[in-house]
């Protein structure tokens, strides 16, 4: 298996392009199963989740071309017909993401056959609500055997749902079911994140109706059916928050461009408070850090726009260096601390009490072997390396590769003593 291998303390001066954002790629690809005719995705990450939701729409009778295009790669869907309504557990349990495809069979085809995805490293991630949305709309759900049965013969209608709790991936299923049921749908408790925005916005060009995504309220009105389109995925403001975390940490300055400083505001002001010089642009931002020492801040995790989970472990990496104690709360998944046993073994200093961590800033960090858990954690360890004494290697890369694009490509376009080492084998397990 492949590690990355990163020696510490060079500063890092350039420019970073910022890929389409791969949480939302993946849900407007699921989207191109609501129509007969081609969608064209543009601007779309090259990632292992997003080659692997290609296979999965394959599986179910989409026909995914990939090619480059003006404006950078693109993927082009289109499901004359849906061969399989089903979704299987091999596949779901790859890639939890690939369970928002029940919603688009189940509006398109009346029925469908979908696996339960299970638990995950983060935390339990429960599908409740998005089954709740579904009902909601009229589908009969019964779960057996740990698929989903969903059915609704007679097609989805228009309904209210009510989210308990914010949910990015409930709110997106709903949305995706609701374009085509009969009748008008409200959406109420609604996540916020720009990823709503775009998914909208991608089912509009479809020739769907929905109103308020970004907002708490969203209102579908169902059409009969949709119809082909093309879309720019928006830019991943998770790569974003990384880049602008790495180049903190490592010292120097990087502009970060194809991208929005808006998305990601609730970390900019945090790093702001930290000592981090930040200058928005039209098409991205600019940070840069001068050698002096960083101030810990805390920081809780919360729905957007509050400081996204996704860059929780990113930014408990940049604390380690910091003056002082920062107290870090994740507030949206029950396990999201993995990353701090190996940023100890780095020397970081930290202590975990429940959702709480307590970074005490360490002089320095020194190079070691450490293993990733999960997309968030690896990047951190890597940021974490950009500043450690020595080499660092980064085991279990795969997870990285599930989600940051070219990530060696553009660090060390910056100056950074980044490489991939490829290895066979499973030693790093
Ligand atoms: C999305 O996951 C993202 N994934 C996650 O990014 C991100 O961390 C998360 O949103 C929060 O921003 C994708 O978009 C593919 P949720 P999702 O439903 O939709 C609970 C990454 O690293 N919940 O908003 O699964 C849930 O357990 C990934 O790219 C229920 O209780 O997140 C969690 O505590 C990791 N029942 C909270 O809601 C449900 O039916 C928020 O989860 C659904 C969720």
């Amino acid at each position: 298996m492949d590690r990355i291998a990163i020696t510490g303390g060079a500063r890092l001066n350039g420019e970073i392009p910022i890929s389409g954002a791969k949480n939302s790629a993946i849900k407007l690809m699921a989207a191109s199963l609501l129509t007969e005719e081609p969608l064209r995705l543009t601007n779309m990450p090259r990632l292992a989740d997003t080659r692997f939701m290609g296979k999965l729409l394959q599986r179910l009778g989409a026909e995914v071309i990939e090619s480059d295009g003006d404006d950078g790669p693109e993927t082009l869907l289109t499901t004359r017909e849906i061969v399989s309504a089903i979704a299987p557990y091999d596949l779901v349990r790859q890639m939890r993401a690939s369970f928002n495809v029940l919603g688009p069979l189940l509006a398109r085809e009346g029925h469908a056959k979908v696996s339960l995805p299970g638990g995950c490293t983060i935390g339990a991630r429960p599908v409740d609500l998005h089954l709740q949305a579904l009902e909601a709309l009229g589908a009969q759900i019964d779960l057996n055997e740990g698929y989903v049965y969903a059915q609704a013969p007679r097609g989805l209608k228009g309904g209210r749902i009510d989210f308990p709790i914010n949910s990015v991936g409930a709110t997106e299923h709903a949305m995706l079911a609701a374009v085509l049921a009969r009748g008008d749908t409200e959406i109420t408790n609604a996540a916020r994140e720009p990823e709503m925005v775009d998914l909208a916005d991608c089912l509009n060009a479809m020739g769907a109706k929905v109103a308020g995504a970004g907002t708490s309220i969203i209102q579908i009105q169902g059409v009969a059916r949709l119809h082909g389109a093309t879309h720019a995925v928006m830019p991943d403001r998770i790569e974003t928050g990384t880049y602008a975390v790495a180049a903190a940490m490592a010292g120097g300055e990087v502009r970060l461009t194809r991208t929005r400083c808006d998305f990601i505001q609730a970390l900019l002001d945090k790093m702001a408070e930290a000592g981090v010089e930040v200058t928005p642009h039209n098409d991205g931002l600019t940070v840069k850090r001068n050698g002096a020492r960083l101030k810990a801040v805390e920081v809780d995790t919360a729905p957007y726009p509050g400081f996204a989970t996704d860059l929780q472990a990113q930014f408990m990496a940049l604390m380690t260096l910091a003056e002082g104690e920062s107290v870090i709360r994740e507030t949206i998944f029950e396990n999201r601390f993995m990353h701090a046993p190996e940023l100890s073994r780095l020397g970081a200093d930290i202590t975990i009490s429940g959702g709480e961590a307590r970074v005490r800033g360490v002089a320095s960090l020194n190079a070691a072997q450490v293993m990733a858990t999960d997309l968030r954690a690896s990047v951190s360890l890597v940021i974490a390396g950009l500043a450690a004494e020595g080499e660092t290697v980064v085991n279990r890369v795969y997870h990285l590769d599930r989600g940051f694009e070219r990530l060696e490509e553009k660090l060390s376009a910056c100056g950074a003593q980044i490489r991939r080492i490829k290895g066979g084998g499973g030693e790093d397990e």
